[in-house]
């Protein structure tokens, strides 16, 4: 354990069996959040609708209902309260291993009515477990951390299933308000980050999944990062600059890609005449020129950040950025500091179904003023997914050690679709760098000798 991390493990004075007694409420409240938002996504179109798949990239939001439902099985009713198999004839259906997303559809999945039936019974189950779980344990128990890894994991899932959402066709099927206009935003468009030691990924955070432990020291050669995410503004600019008809821009696999698809534009763009217009949610709209650009695949930002005359940072540079507190020189767990995300700090839990304007919340900025780091669209970084030295595997495999390579690229931060639950300064994702459904977006960096 590293004491600088984050001061967590400091000895406050607190006493430990209210501070599980907490975690136990908060696991009650994320578990509990995490289905109203699961049954708003599978109540918001007909129940044909989830059981057809809307891309092949997705499956059936029907899948990811049952999904969620026998993970939640399989890691609380099972690993932990050691009880039989509630339908164990379906356990392979669930399994993402065994089949991939465009072969879903054809599975014999439970129909909506059963899914929920089921999903609806081991949650009963759950939920009474939660409350006689000795959180004092080790391992998958301690501090609540399995009831914490299926509360996450069904935000993630919800995510997905945001995602289904928006590319599925047909009209609207989910609102929400927008978020508050900005006042322009004033300060510098870059910071510079100072070099140093910094430790990176945490060992006290409770929830914290594998990837993003052990918390280790870290050297980081000073670099300037910009204060808000890349706007669609900007993003314009390089298009009307030819940025997709020069190839020196691209990485060599990043040419051949938009070249063999002809992509010219982020997802669910198209021009109309003189301007952008965008598909979100089955409405089309103006694409608004202040808000992060989204729905951009790592060789695009990639590509742009070249065009400007800079690079994505670096995953490490990311979470310095977002962590490091240069009066302290310890490493906490947001940019504004160690207290959870609440609405003022930052764009996330689907309150909005956009990202709100570059610039926004103030509150959130990091003590340098960089903004925006958490929450409004995911960031890719130039880094591909790897292990942390000390990694080791919990409590599967699956979860992160069989992705780790250069096939992966990291993305940080979160977007307006994850919620605080699943959203932490240390927090990893990954994907293909070809990948724009996300909710995706970046901001760039440059080297301080540049
Ligand atoms: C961490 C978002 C890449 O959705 O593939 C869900 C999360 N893992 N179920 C994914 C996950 C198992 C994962 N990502
Ligand atoms: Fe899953």
């Amino acid at each position: 354990m590293n004491a600088a991390e984050n001061g967590m493990d400091i000895d406050t004075g607190t006493d430990a069996a209210t501070d599980m007694e907490a975690l136990r409420e908060r696991a009650s409240a994320s578990l509990t959040t995490a289905r109203a938002r699961t049954t708003l996504l599978t109540t918001c179109v007909e129940d044909p609708e989830l059981i057809a798949q809307h891309s092949p990239l997705m499956s059936p939001l029907v899948w990811d209902l049952a999904h969620i439902g026998n993970q939640e099985e399989l890691w609380l009713l099972r690993a932990v309260g050691g009880r039989e198999a509630m339908r164990p004839e379906i356990d392979g259906l669930y399994d993402a291993f065994e089949h991939p997303r465009a072969e879903r559809p054809s599975l014999p999945l439970l129909p909506p009515a059963e899914a929920r039936q089921y999903a609806a019974e081991v949650r009963g189950r759950a939920l009474d477990l939660l409350q006689a779980a000795d959180f004092h344990g080790t391992g998958l128990t301690d501090a609540g951390f399995a009831f914490g890894m299926i509360a996450q994991h069904e935000q993630q899932h919800d995510e997905t299933m945001l995602i289904t959402h928006q590319l599925r066709k047909g009209p609207q099927a989910l609102t929400a308000p927008d978020p508050e206009p900005a006042s322009p935003f004033r300060g510098p468009a870059e910071v510079l980050v100072p070099g140093g030691p910094f430790t990176m990924g945490t060992s006290t955070e409770p929830w914290a999944l594998d990837n993003e432990r052990p918390a280790h020291p870290r050297q980081v050669a000073p670099f300037w990062i910009d204060t808000t995410p890349v706007t669609n503004a900007s993003y314009q600019a390089f298009i009307e600059d030819g940025g997709y008809g020069t190839e020196r821009w691209w990485s060599p696999e990043g040419w051949a890609h938009i070249r063999r698809h002809a992509i010219t534009a982020p997802l669910f763009w198209h021009r109309d005449g003189g301007q952008w217009l965008r598909r979100r949610f089955g409405v089309t709209e103006t694409v608004p020129p202040d808000e992060p650009v989204l729905h951009v695949c790592w060789y695009e930002a990639d590509a742009y950040a070249r065009w400007a005359g800079r690079r994505l940072p670096t995953e490490t540079e990311w979470e310095k950025a977002a962590r490091h507190d240069p009066a302290t020189g310890r490493s906490r767990r947001y940019p504004w500091g160690d207290a959870d995300p609440a609405p003022e700090h930052a764009n996330l839990g689907q309150r909005h179904l956009r990202p709100a304007p570059a610039g926004s919340y103030p509150a959130g900025e990091s003590p340098l003023g960089v903004r925006q780091l958490i929450g409004d669209v995911w960031e890719w970084t130039a880094s591909d997914f790897l292990p942390y030295p000390g990694f080791t595997a919990f409590p599967y495999k699956e979860y992160s050690e069989v992705f780790f390579g250069p096939e992966y690229k990291v993305l940080r931060g979160g977007s307006f679709a994850v919620d605080p639950v699943a959203c932490r300064g240390t927090f990893r994702n990954w994907d293909y760098p070809i990948r724009r459904q996300i909710f995706s977006g970046f901001r760039t960096a440059r080297s301080e000798t540049d």
